[in-house]
Order: structure tokens, then C-alpha cells, then sequence
């Protein structure tokens, strides 16, 4: 890919999304950051964000803050797997740069309503984007595409059923899943066929520059929890930078539950097409079937990861700010 694709990140740091900020910076043009309550409280989120910036020396980005909790529900969090501070056992001082004036909905709005060539990236819960897809309706026709981690075609994570981002605030992703913008989605069922393991940790620590330290600091935390590190939210924003790291997708409608007693924050992939259960020409046709045809596929799922050209890419990115 050759320009720097414009991209606008909601993210809510957290780990991996630090160590998906370090490739943003790098592979594409980062017009601004909003942050959101998720992983940790918004207090901590929006000052990490704005910590990534200065670090990986883009002091320039503009960070806002958004939302701390979700629409509906109790608010949850993952400092179990991202520390008190969203940043494992590392602690930051203030950042030198401010956060900006204005709300995260009020300057997702205004990019998106004056630009046309900006793609968004949601590494978090989806309260901002759904907020101000409510109170500006047009964004629906303005936003091209969203590339978003979130859900699984396969298990969760916070829920056997429920990936984390989408579990925060279902009713937000509903909204956001049912806008008509299009979406590439990176779920667990993608980024789980990623692992990183403490000896990963060392190869990142001997590169020893300043972002790469950081990477290591944080990454101790999370690649100590029995190979469960995957940092979802990096293998995720590859698929804007290259095209030989998800190396397959498929088109299919996604909802989102919002109810089920044991289902709430599930991303239901309809895969009746893939799987010969229905007959094509009843799909297209819309036929109800017992539990009905929810629609046009709506979403582009991410299927399959090549995991050592994505260990490759990040080493070399890691490398660059030498
Ligand atoms: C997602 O949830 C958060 O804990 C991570 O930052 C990532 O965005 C993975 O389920
Ligand atoms: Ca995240």
C-alpha cells in the first residue's frame, strides 16, 4: 500500500491497544485520537493515548475524550488483564501534552462530516461512535468504512459467548453494526491465532529504544498469563498497513444480541450460506427460515492470520523508531 491511509483510532488503552497505537503511528497518517472507558476509566485511557503520541513522537495528534461508561448496563472493565493503569505494572507521569478541548462525539462528527477520505479505527468498547452516529444521523453516509476489533465468529472472552469490547456496551455495537457503514471486523475467532510468549518479550527488549522499552514494560505484564496475550488490537489495524497478514475474509451479516441471558454482547455471524444449510436462492430471496434472514451480509470478517508475518511487521516497526 503505498500513501498512508487516513484513519481517525477510538481506542481505550489498554495494552494492546498501546502497542496498536506504535504501528498506527508509523504506517499510516493519524489525524486524531478519541478515547473511551473500557479496558480502565477514561481518566487513565485518554491520558495513555495521549502518553502514546509524545512517545512515539507525534505530540501533534489531537486526543479527546469521550464517553466512561457505556449506554445501558454496569459499567465493566479488564484491568485483570491490563493492570490498574491500562498499562500493566507501568507507571506514567502526566503526559506534557494536554488533552483537547471538546467532546470525543463533537470531533468525531466534525471530521467525519468535512472529510471523505478518513477511515475509522474502534479498538474499544463502541459508546463515542454510537453516540454520535445518534446525534448526527448523516454520519451513516460519511463514515467509509470502519475497521473495528470486536466480537467473534467463534468463542468470547469476558463471556463464553461475548468478546469484551462488544459485551462493555451491546446496545452501542448494535447501533454501530446496524448503521449501514461498512465494516471489516477483527474478532477473538482472528486474533487468538496470535500468541505472545515472554521469549517474543526479550526479542522486543534487545532492540532497546524508547518504544520498544515501553512495548517490553507492558508487554511483561500480559505475555505472563499462560499464552493468553494475543493483543488483539494490533493484529487488527495490520489490515489497514498490508495485505499478507489476515490473509482471509468473508462477507456475512453480523447482529449483535443484546438480550440473551447467556448471549448478551454476542456477534451472531450468520455463516448459513458458507455452510450449505439454506439454499442460495432462498438468501437472496429473503425467505424466512425458522428464526428468519436477518439481511444483507453487512460485515467482513476476518478468518485467517499469518502469524509470523504479523511477528515480523512489528519487529521491524519496533526497529524503526531507532
Ligand atoms: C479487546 O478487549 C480489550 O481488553 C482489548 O484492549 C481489546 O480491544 C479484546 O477482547
Ligand atoms: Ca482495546
Amino acid at each position: 500500500m503505498d500513501r498512508k491511509k487516513k484513519v481517525v483510532i477510538d481506542c481505550d488503552p489498554g495494552i494492546d491497544d498501546c502497542m496498536a497505537l506504535m504501528l498506527c503511528f508509523k504506517h499510516l497518517d493519524v489525524m486524531g485520537i478519541t478515547a473511551v472507558g473500557g479496558n480502565t476509566a477514561l481518566l487513565l485511557t485518554q491520558r495513555n493515548a495521549r502518553h502514546m503520541a509524545v512517545l512515539c513522537g507525534h505530540p501533534e495528534i489531537p486526543v479527546h475524550a469521550g464517553y466512561d461508561q457505556p449506554m445501558f448496563g454496569k459499567t465493566v472493565r479488564a484491568e485483570y488483564a491490563h493492570g490498574s493503569s491500562g498499562l500493566g505494572n507501568v507507571t506514567i507521569p502526566e503526559p506534557e501534552k494536554p488533552l483537547c478541548d471538546g467532546h470525543a462525539v463533537d470531533y468525531l462528527i466534525d471530521v467525519f462530516m468535512h472529510h471523505d477520505d478518513v477511515s475509522l479505527i474502534t479498538l474499544g468498547p463502541l459508546t463515542n461512535v454510537a453516540q454520535a452516529i445518534l446525534k448526527e444521523p448523516e454520519l451513516r453516509k460519511r463514515i467509509p468504512e470502519i475497521l473495528c476489533m470486536g466480537g467473534s465468529a467463534t468463542a468470547g472472552n469476558f463471556s463464553a459467548a461475548a468478546e469484551f469490547n462488544i459485551y462493555v456496551d451491546p446496545e452501542a455495537a448494535r447501533i454501530v453494526f446496524e448503521s449501514g457503514i461498512p465494516i471489516k471486523m477483527v474478532g477473538l475467532n482472528l486474533t487468538r491465532q496470535n500468541r505472545i510468549l515472554p521469549s517474543d518479550v526479550s526479542e522486543i527488549r534487545a532492540i532497546g529504544n524508547p518504544v520498544s522499552d515501553f512495548a517490553a514494560d507492558i508487554l511483561d505484564f500480559a505475555a505472563g498469563q499462560d499464552g493468553r496475550c494475543s493483543i488483539c488490537d494490533a493484529c487488527t489495524v495490520v489490515w489497514f498497513m498490508t495485505d499478507d497478514i489476515i490473509t482471509k475474509s468473508a462477507k456475512v451479516r453480523v447482529q449483535v444480541e443484546t438480550r440473551g441471558e447467556f448471549t448478551r454482547g454476542m456477534t451472531i455471524c450468520d455463516w448459513r450460506e458458507y455452510m450449505g444449510t439454506v439454499p442460495s436462492e432462498d438468501i437472496s430471496h429473503e425467505r424466512q427460515f425458522d428464526g428468519g434472514y436477518p439481511g444483507e451480509p453487512n460485515v467482513e470478517v476476518a478468518l485467517e492470520f499469518d502469524q509470523a508475518r504479523f511477528k515480523s511487521f512489528l519487529m521491524d516497526t519496533l526497529r524503526s523508531y531507532s
